[in-house]
């Protein structure tokens, strides 16, 4: 299968992979797997007392889709508020990266892993 140039551009050169402290309570840890094809992703969002995302890194167990879409999420939620990033789509990335149709599921995860992180962060604060 052909990857589109964005694609290879992001699993060539992905952007913020690694870990951010989970012990730190402005950190958010989302933790998602794919069922389709057993991928996991992990996407850690540092998170500032306004609600604006300061950073993002990720670690992605995977096709390159997967980690294509997790390193674009990870340049697209930095500067958002987290209402911002929560509205972030699957076809918003599957677009940007020209996802064809069987990698969509790759797309999907990037999404739930910002809502996972959102939620766990939102969970840490009580909020
Ligand atoms: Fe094998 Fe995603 S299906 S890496
Ligand atoms: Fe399953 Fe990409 S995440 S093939």
């Amino acid at each position: 299968m052909a990857y589109s140039d964005k694609v290879v551009d992001h699993y060539e050169n992905p952007r913020n992979v690694g870990s951010l402290d989970k012990a730190d309570p402005n950190v958010g840890t989302g933790l998602v797997g794919a069922p389709a094809c057993g991928d996991v992703m992990r996407l850690q969002l540092r998170i500032g007392d306004d609600g604006v995302i300061e950073d993002a890194k990720f670690k992605t167990f995977g096709c390159g889709s997967a980690i294509a879409s997790s390193s674009l999420v990870t340049e697209w939620v930095k500067g958002k508020s987290i209402e911002e990033a929560a509205k972030i789509t699957n076809s918003a990335i599957a677009e940007e990266l020209s996802l064809p149709p069987v990698k969509i599921h790759c797309s999907v995860l990037a999404e739930d892993a910002i809502k996972a992180a959102i939620a766990d962060y939102k969970q840490k604060k009580g909020v």
